[in-house]
């Protein structure tokens, strides 16, 4: 099976370059697949993954994942149609799974300022789990705003607006296979 690949592509008029390959997408998704395999044996994980951005990096993560687990989803949406957070979340979708005393694993494509994060730990732990962790494929440390402990991390980054991977730029791109970023001599 081949993905569409490209080195570069345009989205919604600006230029984006790849930045992080298939192959290295690939091979993390796995180390942290085994992470969990090691740290939720026994426990039966529920992962919950924040739509719309989470939906690939969390596909490929559970076929990684060799212990009995869950899965369920949750739709927040900070962003608007910009490159910038909106600084405000709304809720789109709430959960149907019963986390009471179960062991959560929030799984998200990217923390850039923490917000959308922050909301999400706190929403869950309302509901009494037995606990509750964050996996992100993707960390923006420079962009925190809001303090979130996120205990899995694929990637650390710059601050620097990236697309692709279940990533959009006004809902376009979340269908390229790789991580791009955008060209900021384009004037991105
Ligand atoms: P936060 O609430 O500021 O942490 O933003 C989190 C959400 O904004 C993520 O779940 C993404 O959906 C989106 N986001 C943040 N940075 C980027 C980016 O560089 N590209 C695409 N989406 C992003
Ligand atoms: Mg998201």
């Amino acid at each position: 099976m081949s993905f569409y690949e490209p080195e570069s592509v345009v989205c919604n008029g600006s230029l984006f370059r790849l930045y992080i390959t298939k192959e290295q997408l690939d091979k993390r998704v796995a180390e942290l697949a085994d992470q969990i395999n090691r740290d939720y044996d026994g426990k039966k994980p529920i992962f919950i993954g924040i739509l719309n951005g989470a939906f690939i990096f969390l596909s490929d993560l559970m076929r990684h994942v060799r212990i009995p687990c869950e899965v369920d989803f949750f739709k927040l949406s900070s962003y608007g149609d910009e490159k910038v957070s909106s600084g405000t979340v709304t809720e789109r979708k709430d959960l149907d799974a019963d986390v009471q005393g179960r062991h959560i694993v929030l799984v998200e494509d990217i923390v850039d300022t923490g917000l959308s994060m922050k909301y999400m730990v706190e929403r869950v732990r309302e509901k009494n789990p037995a606990s509750v962790n964050v996996m992100t494929l993707l960390y923006k440390p420079d962009a925190a705003r809001h303090h979130v402990d996120v205990e899995y991390v694929g990637f650390e980054i710059p601050t620097l607006f990236v697309l692709g991977y279940g990533m959009d730029f006004a809902q376009e791109g979340r269908n390229l296979a790789q991580i791009y970023v955008i060209d900021e001599k384009e004037g991105g």
